[in-house]
């Protein structure tokens, strides 16, 4: 594993599941960890935590995001960039499983804000401080779901836009789609940029969901700390060095899905995502 003393590891959703055992287990290793989540009450607590059972030299910090809320994703990214001239890792993990459709205060289905175009925001905002640092990573966590998602980039943004298990499956194919147009655009840069399917894992993400489902869910699946390690191994492995552009199924490398290889679609996709957050 890399040294992490001193690095800068900003982890999104840290605050519970995938999230909070990724920036728990950065910070063991004694890592400079921005934790975000969208509340700032339960979010500070939860970093004291952290801060409690970290390794000696490890900072732990909290900034509050809703990725649902373009406004405060630029406002989150603009307090990192005043604490941190460079960022070493970024770990795009937060995201959501909603049962049914609904509204960003910015106009856009919830999904798709939460779960592209939120990240999408903030990745571009803190690309200055992962240039700034000397081999930054950016891990983003997709789903093997997303092989059976669509995407459609003139349905973001629109009434069409999918929701519900629907925007689910294709915002994680977006997630993929997002991540090899970032990697075929950092191509010359210091920065790395792949996509991971954690394995199934119990977590909060159905919370929506009924708890018969739910029951059966979490019963079955892997603990969130076996579930964040290959996310961590991205992060901070040597073994990962110089890898860009590339989908995980937990530890190993596989091959993206079909639809996810679909010519022209992740620069699409990219150009579309522009125009709706505003960075073109
Ligand atoms: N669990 C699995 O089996 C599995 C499998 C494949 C991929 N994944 C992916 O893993 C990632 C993490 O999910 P999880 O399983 O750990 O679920 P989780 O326990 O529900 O955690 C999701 C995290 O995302 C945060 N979040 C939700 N809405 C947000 C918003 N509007 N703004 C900012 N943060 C928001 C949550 O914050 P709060 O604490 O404030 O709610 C929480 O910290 C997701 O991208 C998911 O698609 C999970």
């Amino acid at each position: 594993m890399i040294d992490l003393l001193g690095r800068v590891c900003v982890v999104t959703g840290a605050t519970r599941g995938l999230g909070h055992a990724t920036a728990s287990a950065l910070a063991g290793m004694g890592a400079t960890v921005v934790m975000l989540g969208r509340d700032r009450d339960r979010g500070e607590r939860v970093a004291q935590r952290v801060r409690e059972a970290a390794a000696p030299g490890a900072v732990v910090s909290f900034v509050q995001l809703d990725l649902a809320s373009l406004a405060s994703v630029c406002a989150a990214a603009a307090e990192i960039a005043a604490n941190h001239h460079a960022i070493h890792v970024l770990v795009n993990n937060a995201g959501v499983h909603l049962r049914s459709r609904a509204e960003s205060i910015d106009g856009f289905e919830m999904t798709w804000a939460i779960n592209h175009l939120g990240p999408f925001l903030f990745t571009h905002q803190l690309l200055p401080q992962l240039r700034a640092a000397d081999r930054a990573r950016i891990v983003n966590v997709t789903s093997r779901f997303g092989t059976v998602g669509r995407v459609v980039p003139a349905d973001i943004g629109t009434p069409r836009a999918s929701s519900g298990l629907r925007a689910y499956f294709d915002t994680k194919l977006a997630n993929m789609l997002f991540t090899i147009e970032l990697a075929a655009r950092l191509e010359a840069s210091n920065i790395t940029a792949n996509c991971i399917h954690p394995g199934l894992v119990a977590t909060d993400l159905m919370r929506e969901w009924p708890s018969w489902i739910r029951g059966a869910w979490e019963w079955s699946l892997r603990a969130p700390a076996s579930g964040a390690a290959p996310i961590v191994r991205l992060a901070a492995s040597n073994a990962v060095d110089g890898i860009t552009g590339c989908y995980f199924v937990r530890q190993r490398r596989a091959p993206y899905p079909r639809r996810a290889r679909a010519p022209g679609l992740a620069r699409e996709l990219w150009a579309r995502s522009e125009g709706l957050v505003g960075v073109r």
